[in-house]
């Protein structure tokens, strides 16, 4: 079977629609954390946020990467938060390869203005707050290893990277 691809990154660096191009070209299938979730739950992750608190939805994409996701077969575009409650980063790691994606505060403010779904930035000063939050979450994405940088590149060229280095790391794998 082949290796899951799982997709981190802070939001706003292209996971979904990189995903989705991505899973394409490798025949994986596409799944989306924030996705799914809002389907278990039956509300949306702003919703979520609001009703029930972040740590709540912590706890929710903790059983979504322990158990409610195929094996293998599938490419995960994983919320931007996902990673980082301790232990989160390994627990991902050890169920197939990872793929982090990057950009710079200014192009994430720019992909995200037209969206309200994203409750983290829900704020008065929005690039402030991706500022920050880039900063407190930047040693995170270190670890998770597999850097992808997508500032001024096309979906097609990010996507084209991260095949490559899924199919180095499954070839890896099967060594
Ligand atoms: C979050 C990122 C979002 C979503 C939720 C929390 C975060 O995912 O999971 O709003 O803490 O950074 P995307 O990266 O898909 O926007």
């Amino acid at each position: 079977m082949k290796l899951n691809l799982y997709l981190v990154g802070f939001l706003g660096t292209g996971k979904s629609v990189v995903g989705r191009a991505s899973a394409q070209e490798l025949c994986l299938r596409f799944i989306d954390s924030d996705h799914f979730i809002e389907q278990r739950a039956g509300k949306s992750v702003r919703a979520i946020f609001e009703e029930d608190g972040v740590a709540a939805f912590r706890v929710m994409e903790r059983w979504f990467i322990e158990e409610g996701h195929p094996d293998g077969g599938c490419l995960i575009s994983c919320g931007g938060g996902l990673i980082l409650p301790p232990g989160m980063l390994d627990l991902v790691k050890s169920k197939g390869v990872v793929v982090c994606l990057h950009a710079k505060a200014e192009t994430i403010r720019e992909r995200t203005k037209d969206s309200n779904s994203r409750p983290v930035l829900n704020v008065e000063d929005p690039l402030g707050r991706i500022t920050e939050l880039l900063e407190e979450r930047e040693e995170i994405f270190r670890q998770a290893g597999n850097a992808v940088h997508t500032d001024h590149r096309s979906i097609a060229e990010v996507a084209a990277q991260v095949c490559d280095v899924y199919r180095q790391e499954q070839r890896s794998a099967l060594k």
